[in-house]
């Protein structure tokens, strides 16, 4: 499936960069984001070594990779940030990751520590060219212990990594959710399971109230447009996860 336009102004996109249709890609679904701000990109969580023909080829529809400036990674995963060394070779960007993960992105092949902005755990902000604000919003434990969203002022949208994620038979996740009841059963197993306490969730519920958020996209599985992002953020102020779920007995 080729890229979808989620918000378009006349100097500011957020763009999903597609998904694979040639059964080549393995592992878990994933999706990728693109910001692109007065022509200037900034990439959400580009991914790992089995996704990266297909992001760039899709990515350089909008922006060429020698304009991308900044690359964001939620955590430390590599479905996250597994090809990051060979981002780091086809872009200029400065990379923003929780500063607890600096050391482990060695590991990943990259060399360039100094391109590398560490975010503290009480997060931070990034003002793109136009002026327009990206802010990192602490998610600590969503589910990784060092961990941000990102919030777009410009289109109100939240990029929420992990967190929302949805996992579908392969081929079958839809790109908006459309049906939020049905949403639910793809969405509960992987909440109860990898985040550790509905704690976080009442952390990240604290950082996330004030903001005038439209839109929610995740790393795995469904948009959730404005309807939807109520529901969700109403479920998920409910739900009990990990030891609150009493998983291991
Ligand atoms: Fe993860
Ligand atoms: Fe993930």
């Amino acid at each position: 499936m080729a890229s979808e336009i989620v918000y378009e102004s006349p100097n500011h996109k957020f763009v999903w960069l597609g998904r694979d249709e040639t059964g080549l890609e393995e592992g878990v679904q994933t999706n990728q984001y693109l910001i692109i701000n007065n022509g200037r990109g900034t990439l959400l969580d580009p991914g790992g070594f089995g996704v990266f023909s297909r992001v760039v080829v899709n990515m350089s529809e909008f922006v060429d990779p020698e304009r991308v400036d900044h690359i964001f990674l939620c955590h430390q995963d590599p479905d996250v940030g597994g090809g990051l060394a060979s981002w780091m070779d086809m872009t200029p960007a400065r990379i923003h990751v929780s500063a607890l993960w600096i050391r482990f992105l060695i590991h990943y092949g990259v060399a360039a520590l100094d391109r590398i902005e560490g975010i503290p755990d009480n997060g931070g902000s990034l003002t793109l060219s136009s002026g327009n604000r990206l802010e990192f919003i602490p998610a600590h434990f969503l589910h990784s212990p060092g961990n941000f969203h990102v919030f777009d002022h410009a289109s109100g949208i939240l990029f929420t990594g992990d967190l929302g994620a949805a996992i579908y038979p392969k081929g079958e996740t839809p790109l908006y959710v459309e049906d939020f009841e049905d949403h639910v059963r793809h969405m509960e197993g992987f909440h109860v399971r990898y985040v550790a306490t509905s704690r976080a969730i009442e952390y990240w519920l604290s950082k996330i109230r004030p903001l005038p958020v439209r839109m929610i996209c995740p790393q795995h599985g469904s948009i959730f447009r404005e309807k939807e992002t109520k529901k969700f953020l109403d479920w998920i102020a409910k739900a009990r996860v990990g030891f609150d779920a009493n998983i291991f007995t």
